[in-house]
Formats: structure tokens, sequence, C-alpha cells
């Protein structure tokens, strides 16, 4: 308790000397909220990304705690970097790469990391075949992701139980020391399936008990797969017509039941496919295009593929 007050009391003395120092005017969260450029990251983050608002909502959670802390920081008041290392969970596509690019810039934007940069990587990466090969693996890795984001995917695969000698205990060891000692200079995501994530979690307590931040990406309903569809063509230049866009709501609902289905990525590759059938109808006409053929899907496009073709089958 005693030493409670003393840190504050030690806190005000210190604001209080730095306010005799002629410096800036303090600045509202909201005004280094729009002067950091964070705002404009987090409202493109909005803008590109359908749905998802639990996931959006954390991200503004933790912008607003890295600018609280920087306030803090210029006012002399005790200011430890915040432990920012996350875990993000989900199925495949359903935005985890993406939302931690924007998140490695908005560490930027607030002087959490130099660079802003994020290198991906997985087990193979960082772990070698042979002894000796591991160490010198993992920390060319570290050194590249230095002042950035170290994204981990399916990070689950370093730790292999059933491998007596596995060399991904090596490459844990040294993410551990790294991520505890190194912490101002570099972030770790990692990511993967919820439940595998956690069974991992379970038998690393080291590695849980350096991740602050657990993120869960929830699956996307229909509608907003449609919405995600539409926002990639509009990217493209291209749009459905009202045939196109209802065979699309048949198709993700079909494609969602099936095998291998992998939201927001099966949808661009859905996408694709469609884009390359359009071409080839066009291919065969030997009239003059008009501009709108160009850019227009039609139900044709979309009622090719063998989704459509498996429900027939069956
Ligand atoms: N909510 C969304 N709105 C629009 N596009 C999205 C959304 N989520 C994902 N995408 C797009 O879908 C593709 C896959 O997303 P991303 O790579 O971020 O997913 P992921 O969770 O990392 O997938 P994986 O686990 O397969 O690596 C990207 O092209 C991304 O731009
Ligand atoms: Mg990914």
């Amino acid at each position: 308790m005693q030493a409670d007050v003393l840190d504050a009391s030690q806190a005000v003395a210190a604001s209080s000397a730095a306010a005799a120092v002629p410096t800036a005017p303090i600045e509202s969260p909201r005004q280094l909220f729009e002067s950091s450029g964070v705002k404009a990251v987090l409202a493109q983050l909005d803008a590109e990304l359908v749905g998802l608002a639990p996931v959006k909502g954390r991200i503004h959670d933790i912008a607003a705690l890295l600018l609280v802390d920087k306030l803090r920081a210029q006012q002399g008041f005790n200011s430890q970097p915040p432990s920012l290392h996350m875990c993000f969970t989900g199925n495949p596509g359903t935005g985890k790469t993406t939302v931690a690019l924007r998140m490695a810039e908005v560490l930027k934007q607030l002087g959490y990391v130099r660079k802003g940069h994020l290198v991906a990587v997985t087990r193979d990466d960082l772990v070698g075949q042979f002894i000796g090969h591991t160490a010198p693996k993992t920390r060319e890795v570290l050194k590249k992701a230095m002042g950035g984001v170290l994204f981990i995917d399916e990070a689950y695969y370093l730790y292999r139980p059933e491998n007596e000698r596995d060399y991904g205990q090596e490459a844990i060891e040294i993410l551990l020391q790294v991520m505890e000692n190194q912490r101002e200079d570099i972030v770790v995501i990692l990511a993967g399936y919820k439940d595998r994530m956690q069974t991992f979690f379970g038998s690393n307590p080291g590695m849980a008990s350096r991740i602050a931040h657990h993120i869960d990406f929830p699956d996307y309903t229909e509608p907003e797969l449609l919405r995600i569809a539409q926002l990639m063509l509009e990217k493209l230049h291209y749009r459905f017509d009202d045939g196109a866009l209802q065979a699309f709501a048949r198709y993700i609902a079909l494609r969602r039941a099936q095998p291998h289905f992998a939201n927001a990525r099966s949808v661009r590759n859905a996408l694709d496919r469609m884009r390359l059938r359009h071409a080839t109808r066009l291919f065969d006409s030997d009239v003059p295009l008009q501009p709108e053929q160009l850019v227009t899907l039609q139900a044709a496009d979309v009622t090719a593929s063998r989704v459509f073709a498996a429900r027939h089958a069956a």
C-alpha cells in the first residue's frame, strides 16, 4: 500500500518537474488520436473489413490503451510499455493476417515499434531439420522482424510433444526470451485455430503468460460473405448484375457447407474463377463490347461453378 502512495507522489513530483520546463501543451486524447494517424488507420480497417465488430472493438481498445500510455509518458508518469504480444484465433480466411498488418501500422503510428512492418512465418521458417540449425534460423527471423510485428501462423506446430527431441522447443525458448527482453522493439502475434491454440497454451504456460491480448475472429455470416464479395469486386472494377448477385448468394450457402471452406479467402478464390468465366464468355464475341459488359458478371458466370454441379450429382 505504502509503496503505491510513494509511487503516486513521485509521479506527481516528476510531472510538476516536467511542467517547469516549457513543453508543448497537453494534447487531448482525441487530438492525439487524429494527429498520430491512428484514427486514419482504424477508419481504413473499418472501411475495408466487413463485419468483425468484436475484433474492431478490441483493436480500438488496444489503441486507446497505447494512446493514454503515451499521454502519461508525456507528463512524466510512470509508463512501462504495456505488453502487446497477442493471439489471433479463428478459422482460415477470417481476416487474421489483414488485421495483423493494420495492427502493425497502429503500433508504428503510436511509436511502439520503429518500423511497423510485418514478418509472417510458420514453423518451417523458425525450426531447422538438424541439430544446431534452429537457433540461427529463429534468430534470423527475429532480426528481420525487429522494429515490427512477427506473425506466427499456426503457432501450435512449434510444439510437437510426440517427438521427444523436437527442435520446435528450442525455437519457443528463444522466442520467449525475446518476447520478454525486447518487448519494446518487437510484437509477436500468434495465430491459428482456437482449440489447438488453447491446447498449445496448456502445454506452454511460459508462452501463455506472455500473451496479453487474445482476439477471436468469428466465421462470417452469409450476408457478410456476400458484402465481402461486393467490396472485393468494387475494388477490382467489377460488379454483379441482379441475376449474378442472387446466384452468388446461393453459391455461398452451398459452398459454406462443403469441406475446406475458408471464409473470405474462398470468396476471393470464387471471384477469381468467375472473372475467368466472364472473360471466356466475352472472348467468344465477335461484335464490339460495351464498357458495361467488361465490368458486369452475370448469373452464368456464377452457376457454371462445380459447387452447383456437386449438388445435382448428390
Ligand atoms: N471482413 C473482411 N472484409 C473484406 N475482406 C476480407 C475480410 N476478411 C478477410 N478478407 C479478405 O480475405 C482474404 C483472406 O484474409 P486473411 O488472409 O486476412 O485471413 P486469415 O484469417 O489470415 O486466413 P488464413 O488463416 O487462411 O491465413 C484477404 O484477401 C482479405 O483481404
Ligand atoms: Mg493468414
